[in-house]
């Protein structure tokens, strides 16, 4: 599979043919300028919440493609309402797209939109085909329940972890969960967009090396091969 960073907990991910946008918070974020919106136009776009840095440029991306949008039943029928078409689901379940599978598994965190209503629950992702597995924590704290995720998806080849802190777990918290997870390679996300998420990188990247474990920290825009 292909990943690339978009900034933030933005992915761009390809993945048995298929084009995913995950997240989408560019427009409003400086460090991502460089990164051209108009040229995604992917298969379908995910949303792990409802928050605004995680949402912002989700309606342009299906505007300018012929996306499905995925996401919990709440944030899905936010969009659904507004004409576009959507997959709702809810933790737990799992939804097909050919030969792609994606679940969605717990997040400890909150949800809501920009305007303050209810954006029901946050969840994080697990994408896989017969080959191939990627764990997504969305915006998270580190919990037990990700120990559940290799007990009932195929074994995790990357898990694209938040590593930033104060909203969501921090580095060291995050090489738990990759320990939770299985997983030996982690990419880091959601860190450095905002003063209080501001990352140490060779902290963290030491951090991860003494539990054996490999953390990418690619630039954003940079495309990573798993
Ligand atoms: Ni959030
Ligand atoms: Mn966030």
């Amino acid at each position: 599979m292909k990943i690339r960073y978009l900034g933030h907990g933005g992915l761009h991910i390809e993945l048995a043919g298929t084009q995913l946008i995950i997240d989408p918070f560019i427009s409003g974020n400086d460090l991502a300028r460089d990164v051209d919106i108009s040229a995604l136009k992917p298969d379908y776009l995910i949303l792990t919440h409802g928050h605004q840095d995680h949402t912002l440029d989700a309606e342009k991306i299906l505007k300018q493609s012929d996306a499905k949008l995925i996401s919990t039943y709440e944030v899905a029928n936010h969009y659904g309402d507004k004409g576009y078409e959507v997959v709702a689901m809810n933790h737990g379940g799992v939804y097909r797209m050919g030969e792609l599978s994606l679940k969605m598994v717990n997040a400890v965190h909150s949800s809501s939109f920009a305007d303050g209503s209810y954006a029901g629950n946050p969840v994080g992702l697990v994408l896989y085909t017969d080959t191939e597995c990627v764990y997504i924590s969305g915006d998270t704290a580190l919990t037990m329940d990700m120990k559940l995720i290799p007990m009932t998806c195929p074994p995790v080849d990357v898990a694209v972890l938040c590593v930033g802190d104060h909203f969501t777990m921090g580095y060291k918290d995050a090489v738990i969960a990759a320990q939770f997870v299985e997983a030996k390679i982690v990419m880091g996300v959601h860190y450095d967009t905002f003063p209080p998420i501001k990352l140490d990188q060779d902290a963290a990247i030491l951090a991860f090396k003494e539990a054996m474990i490999r953390l990418d920290l690619p630039a954003i825009g940079e495309v990573k091969e798993y």
